[in-house]
């Protein structure tokens, strides 16, 4: 079994008690925390900034100290000065959507020297191709299993599909570098559809309702992991 990874957007959390669900989710099994900013601009929503994300960083660990990495989701435009204000507040991965930044390669660069991991996010419709000329400046491709902008909705089959191309091109890409990159999927995955996800070549999970919408977040987690060990 791939080292897979489940990461748990707290978008569908209790923003009331934003620290104790981090901590709960972390406890249940959170291999990351995914944390999706939206500004009412490049979606239709609007949700947390960075002051949040500093706020919750103290709680992004396991009860044995070690590190869970606070991922962040940027859906702004435009997109360099939030990046660095996220990386100031404590992110460890920022990921962002090409089309909401004029520069991309730049904006890739400038995550990666302010010291976080830097992601690229693609929507259902968007096309792959920017990424062939960055993937060397690229730590985490995002695959959009939903339009963003929500939490619950349902998956979108068609992102098998492109999973499955990015996989082509990251591991291609390893081969020839010895660099890998991480690829994750967001939107609509539940413990029954999260195999296929996998055997399409993700190896990064974002859930949100799935998790959140339970009254145990550990059940799901355990059951998301059991259907994982089914995938070769
Ligand atoms: C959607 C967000 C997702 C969302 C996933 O724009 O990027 O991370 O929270 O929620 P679920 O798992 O409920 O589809
Ligand atoms: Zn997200």
């Amino acid at each position: 079994m791939k080292p897979y990874r489940i990461a748990p957007s707290i978008l569908s959390a209790d923003f009331a008690r934003l620290g104790e669900e981090v901590r709960t989710v972390i406890d249940a099994g959170a291999d990351f925390i995914h944390f999706d900013v939206m500004d009412n601009h490049y979606v239709p929503n609007l949700t947390i900034g960075p002051q949040v994300a500093q706020s919750i960083k103290p709680y992004c660990k396991r009860a044995n100290g070690s590190p869970v990495a606070l991922d962040v989701h940027l859906m702004v435009e435009p997109v360099d000065a939030l990046a660095q204000l996220f990386a100031k507040a404590g992110a460890d991965i920022i990921s962002f959507h090409p089309e909401a930044s004029r520069h991309v390669d730049r904006t890739l660069q400038l995550i990666r020297d302010a010291g976080c991991k830097a992601g690229l996010v693609f929507n259902p419709a968007s096309s792959l191709e920017v990424l062939d000329y960055v993937l060397d400046k690229v730590d985490l491709v995002l695959i959009m299993s939903v339009n963003p902008g929500f939490g619950g909705q349902s998956f979108i089959e068609e992102a098998l599909h492109k999973t499955a191309l990015v996989r082509g091109k990251i591991d291609a890409y390893a081969a020839r570098s010895g660099r890998s990159i991480l690829l994750e999927v967001d939107g609509g995955i539940k413990a029954d559809n999260i195999a296929k996800v996998a055997a399409a070549g993700a190896d990064t999970f974002v859930a949100g309702s799935a998790i959140f919408g339970q009254p145990d977040y550990k059940v799901v987690i355990d059951a998301m992991r059991a259907n994982l060990e089914s995938v070769k």
